[in-house]
């Protein structure tokens, strides 16, 4: 009878190492996992869910709807670059060095207003599932459908934008869901 009670108590644990070492792998090892992806999921430095670009995504958020600025282009892109808008830096710069507006320029002054939230139903910077209907209808219908207009949308966006300033704005807007 004391032979059967003392088999009933044998486990796989069978020396002092063994338990030090169970007891190690299931209380201590743990605790150090657990610590090592509590570093590894709050060190990284991600983007706030939605913004590529969080300080540009507020500057947008927290701008005035419009700018007016009196004088010749050089004038109106050294405001442009003063208060903030980013310097022509696409291939529409280059192409028309008579300081057209670059794309993000444009947006910034003639689009934001309503692609910015979604305003009137406007598709939303950034919105994939928004724009992603409208971008196989391609670049050139895209631009064409902005310079006639398209139900609240004005033509030009209410701009007085050239074609190919337009077509720049649709391809920077374009740029952000690809
Ligand atoms: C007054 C608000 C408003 C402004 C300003 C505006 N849009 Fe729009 N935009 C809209 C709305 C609303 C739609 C959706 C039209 C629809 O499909 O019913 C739209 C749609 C579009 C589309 C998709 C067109 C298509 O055929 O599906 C493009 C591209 C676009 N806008 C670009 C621009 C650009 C570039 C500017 C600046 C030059 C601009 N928008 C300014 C409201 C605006």
């Amino acid at each position: 009878m004391s032979d059967h009670a003392h088999d009933s108590h044998t486990g796989p644990i069978k020396t002092p190492a063994q338990l030090l070492w169970t007891s190690f792998f299931s209380f201590v090892a743990p605790i150090f996992i657990i610590i090592g992806l509590v570093y590894y999921v709050t060190s990284g430095d991600k983007p706030a869910a939605g913004a590529v670009d969080p300080e540009l995504a507020t500057a947008q958020r927290i701008q005035r709807v419009g700018t007016v600025v009196l004088g010749d282009a050089a004038t109106i892109a050294a405001a442009m670059a003063a208060s903030g808008a980013a310097p022509a830096a696409d291939g529409a710069a280059a192409a028309a060095p008579t300081a057209a507006l670059s794309g993000e320029a444009l947006y910034n002054k003639a689009c934001v207003a309503c692609h910015a939230a979604g305003v009137a139903g406007a598709p939303k910077f950034g919105d994939k599932a928004a724009w992603g209907p409208r971008v196989g209808l391609g670049l050139e219908a895209l631009t064409a459908s902005v310079i006639k207009g398209k139900n609240a949308m004005p033509p030009k966006g209410g701009s007085t934008a050239s074609d190919a300033e337009i077509q720049s704005a649709v391809e920077f807007i374009l740029a952000a869901v690809k």
